[in-house]
């Protein structure tokens, strides 16, 4: 039973998104600025004064930081399992990482713990809507006012999300996005800053306005990348090509889709070259980010719908712990995220049900070798990292997939309580 088989991600392009793309990379794309188009309905979209586009997430941040003077002596606030790039950006400009605590199963920062890793020196927070969840952002505004604390959203894993219904992005001071080929809206590659902060907005603008633009090259290369899995992901195709070498892959004790998309986790002694030469985003990127704009409420709309199901489904079983949500949070569900004490188990017993599980690409980075300077207790970070499991949640399952994951889910950790 091909449906049977539930692969981790599937990316979402439509017929008119793939025949921009072909138009774009065929030259037949037209010379209007869509870049600057993108950028004012993405703002609109999300509420903010200004839009940036950036050719990638982590290089918003750093230059929103640089933006606020932010650098040596300063110390910036993250979530103890965040990216790894997101600490690596704030040492880069010669700041210093504080790692604070998440909520066990909501992921995000425990607001408490942040009060409390407030220092004299403390300039920003990064409030991590990780998996699609928003943070509980009344409290961390209302703390980072009486401190003076600029408030960076990390919306990554959460374009289009939902606080006490507002957009999380226009929330705090500034935020970035990132639109790669698995995000909930896709660009091919590149990423977006918004922020009201006209001065923040003009640097960033200035920036990358010096460097060159995207290669058509590398364009070409995501279009495919993304062509090929919309097309391996498809229930049929998936089953016989995917899914074999998953399995195969994993026997050998390998993850072949995380050693093809993953990246090596690593610090910057600088500024990575590309980012410096061709920062500056192509209209081809533009196009596709406008299309996937206009679909983004259904697209997430999918996501709530399967997460939701997967909430009432799997709230009640023995030995497994369920996402939880601050209150006010409208998460997009990114990821569906649950914990498992004998996690690897579960992992092995759901493949054997055809469903393809992930523990995905964050890190417990307050106690990880790259960042041993800025070591900091944060117990709910390391456990989740060992318990945690991502459940397929992508706006592609059908209803019976969803279904058929839910059962799943219930028998392997049954059978994995033994
Ligand atoms: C939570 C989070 N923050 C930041 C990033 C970095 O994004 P980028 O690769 O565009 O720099 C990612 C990447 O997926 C992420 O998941």
């Amino acid at each position: 039973m091909a449906f049977g088989r539930i692969p981790r991600f599937s990316p979402s392009f439509s017929p008119s998104e793939a025949w921009i793309c072909t138009k774009h990379l065929l030259g037949m794309g037209g010379d209007d600025d869509l870049v600057g188009e993108f950028e004012r309905s993405f703002a609109e979209f999300i509420g903010a004064k200004h839009g940036v586009m950036v050719p990638s997430a982590r290089y918003g941040l750093y230059l929103i930081l640089e933006g606020l003077g932010i650098g040596e002596g300063d110390e910036v606030i993250v979530p103890g399992i965040t990216y790894f790039a997101i600490p690596a950006m704030v040492e880069l400009l010669g700041a210093t990482p504080v790692f604070v605590d998440i909520g066990l199963n909501t992921h995000v920062l425990d607001v408490d713990e942040f009060e409390r890793a407030i220092t004299p020196n403390t300039k920003a927070v990064i409030p991590t809507h990780l998996f699609g969840t928003p943070c509980d952002m009344d409290a961390i505004n209302a703390i980072a006012a009486e401190h003076s604390i600029q408030v960076i959203e990390d919306c990554a894993q959460s374009t289009g999300a939902r606080y006490k219904g507002r957009r999380v992005g226009a929330i705090g001071d500034h935020a970035y996005y990132t639109f790669g080929l698995t995000k909930n809206i896709t660009t091919l590659s590149g990423a977006m800053v918004t922020t009201d902060d006209d001065a923040v907005a003009q640097h960033i603008r200035d920036t990358i306005g010096r460097s060159g633009q995207a290669s058509i090259k590398k364009a070409a290369k995501e279009a495919a990348t993304g062509a090929a899995m919309f097309l391996a992901t498809h229930p049929w195709l998936y089953w016989w090509t995917v899914h074999p070498a998953i399995v195969v892959g994993n026997a050998l004790g390998k993850d072949p889709i995380h050693e093809r998309f993953g990246e090596e986790e690593r610090t910057y002694d600088e500024v990575p070259a590309s980012y410096i030469e061709n920062a500056q985003a192509r209209n081809i990127q533009a196009a596709v980010g406008l299309k996937q704009l206009q679909r983004i409420e259904a697209l997430n709309g999918s996501r709530m719908r399967n997460g939701r199901a997967l909430d009432q489904g799997l709230a009640h079983v023995n030995g497994l712990g369920v996402p939880a949500y601050p209150e006010g949070a409208e998460p997009i569900y990114m990821s569906f995220v649950v914990h498992h004490p004998n996690r690897d188990a579960l992992m092995s017993e759901l493949r054997s049900h055809g469903v393809d599980t992930t523990t995905g690409y964050m890190s417990d980075l307050s106690d990880h070798p790259l960042f041993e300077a800025y070591k900091r207790s944060c117990p709910n970070a390391t456990r989740a990292m060992q318990e945690l499991l991502h459940i397929p949640v992508h706006p592609n399952l059908t209803k019976k997939q969803v279904q058929h994951l839910i059962e799943s889910v219930r028998s392997a950790t049954m059978a994995t309580l033994g």
